[in-house]
C-alpha cells in the first residue's frame, strides 16, 4: 500500500458503533448523574482556585468575568462537537477514534498522542498543586513536610532551567500513586469517591459565593476594565483575551467524560448531558466566584497563589469560619481533578493497543476489577515522575496548548464527518453548522496563538517524537493493515 492512503486510512463508523456496543469487559456502572460529576470533577480545580488571583491582577481587573464567559463559549463550541461523536461513537478512545472515524490514522495518531500531553501532564500539573495545599494544610496541624521533599529539584526562568536545591516534590507523587491504586481497583469504587469529593468541592464554592457576596464592596468593580498599560495584554480588552487563554486551564476536563463512554450505561443519551451539564454548571460557578472575588478584594491584591483564602481572610471575623473548609475544598477539588485525568489517559493507551499503534498488552483489562489496570499503572507512574520533578508552570501551559490542538482538531473534523456521512444515526447533533464548529475551532486556534513560543516549540518536539514511533512502530502494527496470509 502507498504511503498517503496508509496515513488516511479511517476505521468504519458502522464497525465502531458495533464494537462500542459489544460486550467489552468494562463494567457499565455510570448513570447521567455520575457522568455530570465526572465532568465536575475533572474541571474545578487550579483554575478557580489558584490562577483567578493572578490573571485578575496581571491581565483583566474585574473583567475577570468577561474572560471567563469568553473561554466558557469556546469550550460550550467544543463541547457540543465532542456530545455529538460521544453520542455516535461511544468509545473509550474520545478525540483519538473520533479522528480515526473521519481524518484517518494519521491524524488519529496525533492526537492521541497529542492527548497525552491534556491528561496525563495535566494529572502532573494538578498534582504539583495538590502539594502545595496539603503541605499548608499538614501545617496548620503541627506537620511540617521538609521544603527539599516538597519541591520540584528544577526551575524554569526567563527561559533558563536551573537546580533549586530540592530532591523532589514526595506529596505529589504519593498522591498520583496513591489515585493510580483507587483506579485499578474499579471505575464504581473511584467514581464514589470522585461523587464525595464533588460534593465537598461545589459545597466550599456555594458557601463561598452566598457568604462571600454580602461582604463586595461595588468599589471594587470600578473601573470594571482597567485601562489598557500601553502593552498588549495588560488590561483593556486585549488583557480580557489574554485572561481567557490564562484561564482556558479552568474549563480543561469537561471532555474527559467522553472517554467514559463505555462504562456509560446508556451512552447515546447520557454523554451529551454529562459534557454539556458539567461545562454548563461550572461555568456559572465560575462566573459568580470570580464576580465575588474582584468584589472582595481589590485586584491589584490578587496576585497570590490562594486568592479564595484571602478573600475570606478580607472579611476579617466574618467568614473566617470559612477558611479551613475552603482549604479542604481546595485539596479535594484538586484530587479528583487527578483522579478524572488519571482515568481518561489508560483509556486512550487501551484504545490506541486495541488499534496496534501500541503494544497489544496495553489493551488488557484486569480480569476482576475490568480496568485497563496496565495502561493505568503506566500512566501514573509516568504522571508521579513528572510531578515530583517538574515545575507547574511549564507543564501547566502545555496542558493547555495540547488540548487546545485536540479541541480544534474535533470543531474541524465534525464538519468532515457531516459532509462525508450525512445519513448517520446521530443521536445528538451539534447545532449551528457549520458556524458552531468554525467558531470554537477559532476561538481555540486564538488562544493556541496567545501562548509563548517556547511552549510552541515544546509542542512540535513532542509531536516529533509522537511522528517516530508512529513510523518505526505504528503504521507497520495497525490492525488495519491487509492480513498476510501464510503461502
Ligand atoms: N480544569 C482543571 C483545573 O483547573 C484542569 O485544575
Amino acid at each position: 500500500m502507498a504511503l498517503l492512503p496508509k496515513l488516511l486510512r479511517t476505521k468504519q463508523i458502522d464497525h465502531l458503533q458495533h464494537e462500542a456496543k459489544q460486550e467489552t469487559g468494562f463494567v457499565k456502572a455510570l448513570g447521567p448523574w455520575q457522568l455530570i460529576f465526572l465532568g465536575i470533577g475533572a474541571i474545578i480545580g487550579t483554575g478557580i482556585f489558584v490562577l483567578t488571583g493572578t490573571t485578575a491582577a496581571q491581565h483583566t481587573g474585574p473583567a475577570l468575568v468577561l474572560s471567563f464567559t469568553i473561554s466558557g463559549i469556546g469550550c460550550l463550541f467544543a463541547g457540543l462537537c465532542y456530545a455529538e461523536y460521544a453520542a455516535m461513537i461511544p468509545t473509550a478512545g474520545s478525540a483519538y477514534t473520533y479522528a480515526y472515524a473521519t481524518l484517518g490514522e494519521f491524524f488519529a495518531w496525533i492526537i492521541g498522542w497529542d492527548l497525552i500531553l491534556e491528561y496525563l501532564f495535566a494529572s502532573a500539573t494538578v498534582a504539583v498543586g495538590w502539594s502545595g495545599y496539603a503541605v499548608k494544610f499538614l501545617h496548620n496541624f503541627g506537620l511540617n513536610v521538609p521544603p527539599a521533599l516538597c519541591s520540584s529539584p528544577l526551575v524554569f526562568h526567563q527561559g533558563q532551567w536551573s537546580q533549586s536545591g530540592a530532591l523532589f516534590n514526595l506529596p505529589a507523587v504519593l498522591v498520583c500513586l496513591a489515585v493510580t491504586a483507587l483506579l485499578v481497583i474499579g471505575i464504581r469504587e473511584s467514581t464514589n469517591f470522585n461523587n464525595a469529593i464533588v460534593i465537598i468541592k461545589l459545597s466550599v464554592i456555594v458557601l463561598f459565593i452566598l457568604c462571600g457576596s454580602a461582604y463586595i464592596n461595588t468599589h471594587n468593580w470600578v473601573p470594571f476594565i482597567p485601562e489598557n498599560t500601553g502593552h498588549f495584554g495588560e488590561y483593556g480588552w486585549s488583557g480580557i483575551l489574554a485572561g481567557a487563554g490564562v484561564i482556558f486551564f479552568a474549563y480543561i476536563g469537561f471532555d474527559a467524560v467522553s472517554t467514559a463512554a463505555q462504562e456509560s450505561r446508556n451512552p447515546q443519551r447520557d454523554m451529551p448531558k454529562g459534557i454539556l451539564g458539567s461545562l454548563l454548571i461550572c461555568t456559572v460557578l465560575y462566573i459568580l466566584v470570580s464576580l465575588v472575588l474582584t468584589g472582595i478584594v481589590p485586584f491589584r491584591e490578587l496576585a497570590v497563589p490562594a486568592p479564595v483564602a484571602l478573600a475570606i481572610d478580607r472579611t476579617g471575623e466574618g467568614l473566617r469560619w470559612l477558611g479551613p473548609l475552603v482549604q479542604l475544598g481546595a485539596i479535594a477539588g484538586l484530587s479528583s481533578v487527578i483522579l478524572v485525568m488519571m482515568m481518561g489517559q489508560p483509556r486512550i493507551f487501551f484504545s490506541m493497543a486495541k488499534d496496534g499503534l501500541l503494544p497489544k498488552g496495553f489493551a488488557k483489562l484486569h480480569p476482576k476489577f475490568g480496568t485497563p489496570h496496565i495502561t493505568t499503572v503506566i500512566t501514573g507512574v509516568m504522571a508521579a515522575l513528572m510531578a515530583g520533578v517538574l515545575p507547574i508552570g511549564v507543564l501547566g501551559e502545555l496542558v493547555s496548548i495540547g488540548t487546545l490542538l485536540a479541541f480544534t482538531i474535533v470543531c474541524l473534523s465534525i464538519l468532515v464527518l457531516r459532509k462525508t456521512r450525512p445519513g448517520i444515526d446521530r443521536p445528538f447533533r451539534c447545532p449551528g453548522l457549520p458556524w458552531v464548529p468554525l467558531a470554537g475551532a477559532f476561538v481555540c486556534l486564538a488562544q493556541m496563538f496567545a501562548l509563548p513560543l517556547d511552549t510552541w516549540l515544546r509542542l512540535v518536539v513532542w509531536l516529533a517524537l509522537g511522528l517516530a514511533i508512529y513510523f518505526f512502530y505504528g503504521i507497520r502494527h495497525s490492525r488495519l493493515n491487509p492480513v498476510k496470509l501464510k503461502p
